[in-house]
């Protein structure tokens, strides 16, 4: 039973989703599936782009075999190397022995680590800007190294205008009938998870991304077909710009996020009136979690999103309280910037929790860390009042812009 899905005349969706897994890469929550995309061409050669994670490789042989309705397959391309989109080549060389792989020299390297078989005799090396012409479609190849692997490329059909971009413009969510991203409430309902995947997955690489953007911006595209995730086919300019903003360490919306850990809640509840102290002020977009709470995928994709941050710890044995301290580290390995931060510390006998947080962002790029900073001393007390509200004026400020 193939569920092949058609996308033009000769190009055909042979991917599948997944709605057990839990934690893709074996980290980040998935609540919403994922979906492994691979597409193929049927043109005077056949040819497919990607594969798929093993989770899901029945349903894509299925689908492969399909699509080809008796015909070998003669090229896979092989824009990313990574063992979610490319856990099926053995098992196609062993069905399609004749098949001719397709990537970079990084790429077939990368192959031969993975695999045993013989990956020479497949191999069809091409170069950045080179093209593979398979009758009608003639693929162009743009490297887009660390995006997020050193092997990653893209291909621009230029007979369709589909650009196959790999990770790039994908999303966490399994797929569910419709295949396009105007088919879905993607505002609504996809794009907190294209946010989480790109600034968990990709966010640490905004310079080589904005690099891709720029090499893409001359392709006439016309879809975008990624692997993960629905297709692009209208508003396509809404989804870059997103990307471009995203890379360029950018605040997508002014607001304030305001994360803490409290054991106790005394931190919770002093960040309870400083939420208030700030919507006295016109501040609108607030948005507040615990970081004992909410997965720290979600916590450092909301601190790419908005323009000002307050994060707050308990001191515990003398660190930064473990959720915001592996907060703060993921910040940093995603190479967080160009943000106004506020840090307030608790503690109850020798604080230390808000030197160490200046410490940590002081070791990140462009961020503006706003003075005061507070220190409660278990709880809040009335005369520390005048310094929370003047924490509130400069958020209100920081907010505005
Ligand atoms: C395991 C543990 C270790 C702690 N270590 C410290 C510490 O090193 N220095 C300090 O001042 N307070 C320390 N504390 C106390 C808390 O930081 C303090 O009580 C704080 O007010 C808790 O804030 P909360 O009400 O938001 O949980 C520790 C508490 C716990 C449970
Ligand atoms: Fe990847
Ligand atoms: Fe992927």
């Amino acid at each position: 039973m193939h569920n092949v899905r058609k996308i033009t005349e000769d190009i055909f969706y042979v991917g599948a989703s997944d709605r057990r897994l839990a934690l893709f890469e074996n980290v980040y929550p998935i609540e919403r599936g994922v979906s492994y995309n691979s597409y193929i061409v049927l043109d005077e050669k056949t040819v497919l782009l990607d594969t798929v994670d093993h989770s899901v490789s029945r349903e894509f042989l299925e689908n492969v075999e399909a699509a080809l309705s008796g015909r070998a397959l003669d090229y896979l391309i092989v824009n990313h190397m990574e063992p979610d989109h490319c856990s099926v080549i053995a098992e196609l060389v062993l069905r399609y022995p004749d098949v001719k792989i397709v990537g970079n020299a990084k790429t077939i390297q990368m192959i031969k680590q993975f695999y045993t078989f013989d990956v020479d005799s497949h191999a069809v090396l091409v170069k950045d800007g080179e093209t593979l012409a398979t009758g009608r479609h003639s693929f162009t190849f743009v490297f887009a190294p660390m995006v997020h692997w050193p092997e990653v490329m893209v291909a621009f059909d230029s007979q369709s205008g589909i650009l196959f971009s790999a990770d790039a413009f994908g999303t966490f969510g399994a797929l569910a009938g419709n295949l396009y991203a105007d088919e879905v409430e993607f505002e609504k309902e996809w794009l907190d998870d294209a946010r989480r995947y790109y600034i968990n997955i990709v966010g640490k690489y905004g310079v080589q991304v904005t690099n891709t953007l720029k090499k893409a911006a001359g392709l006439p595209i016309k879809m975008i077909c990624p692997l993960h995730g629905p297709i692009w086919r209208k508003d396509i300019s809404w989804f870059i710009d997103k990307y471009s903003t995203w890379a360029g360490y950018v605040p997508e919306e002014r607001g304030l996020l305001i994360i803490y850990s409290s054991i106790y809640g005394d931190t919770a509840w002093a960040m309870d009136k400083l939420a208030s102290l700030a919507a006295d002020r016109g501040v609108r977009n607030i948005h507040m979690y615990d970081a004992s709470k909410t997965d720290v995928s979600v916590l450092v994709s909301e601190c790419f999103r908005y323009s000002t941050i307050v994060i707050a710890s308990p001191t515990y044995n003398a660190e930064i309280f473990p959720k915001i301290e592996m907060l703060v580290s993921e910040l940093k390995a995603h190479a967080f910037q160009n943000r106004d931060v506020v840090v307030i510390e608790n503690g109850t006998w020798a604080l230390s929790a808000g030197k160490k947080l200046t410490e940590a962002f002081y070791g990140m790029k462009d961020i503006r860390l706003i003075s005061p900073t507070l220190s409660i001393k278990s709880s809040l007390k009335e005369e520390q009042l005048g310094a929370m509200t003047e924490i509130a004026d400069k958020l209100a400020a920081s907010v505005k812009g």
